[in-house]
């Protein structure tokens, strides 16, 4: 049932840039931010389980702490690289994203109260040592879980924000906000979709870990390079499956327009299927010759255009969803070509100084067993 009186007015306010600038921004800072966000996750994810599993259980904890020691960088890196998207989110799609915001306010609101204290799970983890280091693992499954719930919010807000038909029902059962999507079929498989690829991604995370340590101690950077390794790998073959299922869970209509009916679509859609089957075959060859090389630049750039597809993809099917209310060609544009230079020259500036400053950080240097184990570090130290 539409309910077009429901959706705010389009704001008159004219567009600073042509209506496709905002719509390439979006696209590719929200890129930017979900790498961001599996690096923090996936890498978190991974370093609980190297942490827990069996085995050799002082490499396990020395993959724990190198990575704790690099989630308090990485996830105001994905806060920041959040903020992009969201101002363009709002821009374009303002009339629809700040309803949804609005009819599921509590569980919103709660993400900056989550956002905060998985904050400080991270720091407390990363500074755990000597005898403290056991507690490391709780605070840091702590901090898994709020973001895990954080990004369920996202997924709840944007799935409602692209299906204005379920909005009066939503508002007028919980007027004061307390509201989720859960009723949308799409949510479930479409959030399993965002959290396996953030554990397949986690493990590149792992390689570049791997590679960092890779002249100064093999023998760690074997291990980090086989577990990061398959854990990519078999997150990425459990994908194929999620995302089968999501794609399956999608309306009629709109699974269609990745089966034919549109053909960017489709195009992105195989690109997708086929980047992530060939980057599980390169990773398995990679890692039983030992290759670091090809694990850590050739899988990770193709792996970088999947998820450059998928982006383009989840576009077009906000679109879909959207197409009986939203017209771009109503915007009014009236470009500030004064400022527009400039605005793209310090986005570009930003990203590069962005990335100068994770590197000087030293978020991909290699690490001394002493370093990053406590246990090993104060017993190194008790020794000399
Ligand atoms: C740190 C924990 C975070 C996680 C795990 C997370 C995860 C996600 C996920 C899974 C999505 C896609 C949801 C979907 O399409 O179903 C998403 C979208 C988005 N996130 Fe985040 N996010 C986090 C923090 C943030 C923050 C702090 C901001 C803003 C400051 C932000 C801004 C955005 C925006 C604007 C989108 C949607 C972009 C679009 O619709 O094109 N995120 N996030």
């Amino acid at each position: 049932m539409m309910q077009p009186d429901l959706i705010p007015a389009l704001d008159p306010n004219p567009l600073p840039a042509p209506y496709w600038v905002f719509k390439l921004l979006l696209v590719v800072t929200f890129f930017l931010h979900i790498v961001a966000m599996n690096f923090m996750l996936g890498g978190a994810v991974l370093a609980l389980v190297s942490k827990w599993r069996s085995g050799d259980r002082e490499n396990g904890n020395r993959v724990f702490f190198d990575v704790a020691r690099k989630l308090p960088s990485l996830l105001p890196a994905t806060i920041t690289l959040g903020i992009a998207p969201l101002l363009f989110v709002q821009v374009l799609y303002g009339q629809f994203f700040y309803t949804s915001s609005i009819i599921i306010a509590w569980p919103w609101f709660l993400v900056l109260v989550f956002l905060t204290l998985a904050y400080y799970g991270f720091y407390l983890a990363s500074f755990q040592s000597g005898q403290h280091a056991g507690k490391a693992g709780g605070v840091m499954l702590s901090s898994v879980i709020l973001i895990f719930l954080i990004g369920f919010v996202y997924s709840n807000n944007l799935t409602l924000s692209q299906s204005p038909s379920r909005w009066g029902g939503k508002y007028f059962a919980d007027p004061a906000g307390w509201n989720l999507n859960l009723s949308e079929p799409t949510l479930i498989p479409r959030f399993l979709h965002f959290m396996v690829a953030a554990v397949a991604v986690g493990g590149l995370f792992l390689i570049f870990v791997a590679l960092a340590n890779w002249k100064r101690d093999r023998e760690y950077a074997r291990r980090v390079l086989q577990f990061g390794g398959k854990a990519f790998m078999y997150a990425t073959i459990a994908q194929l499956v999620v995302g089968v299922v999501f794609l399956v869970s999608l309306p009629r209509d709109m699974r269609m327009l990745y089966m034919g009916d549109n053909s960017l679509a489709t195009i992105l859609l195989l690109v997708g299927v086929a980047g992530g089957i060939g980057a599980i075959f390169l990773m398995s060859d990679a890692l039983r010759k030992e290759n670091v090389r090809v694990a850590a630049f050739y899988v990770p750039g193709i792996i970088g255009v999947v998820i450059l597809s998928m982006s383009v993809m989840r576009d077009i099917l906000r679109d879909a969803y959207l197409k009986p209310y939203f017209h771009p060609e109503q915007f009014v544009v009236k470009t500030q070509w004064s400022v527009f230079p400039l605005f793209l020259v310090l986005f570009l500036a930003g990203v590069i100084l962005w990335l100068v400053m994770l590197k000087r950080y030293g978020l991909f240097s290699g690490t001394k067993a002493a370093d990053t184990l406590p246990s090993a570090g104060s017993q190194a130290a008790k020794r000399s």
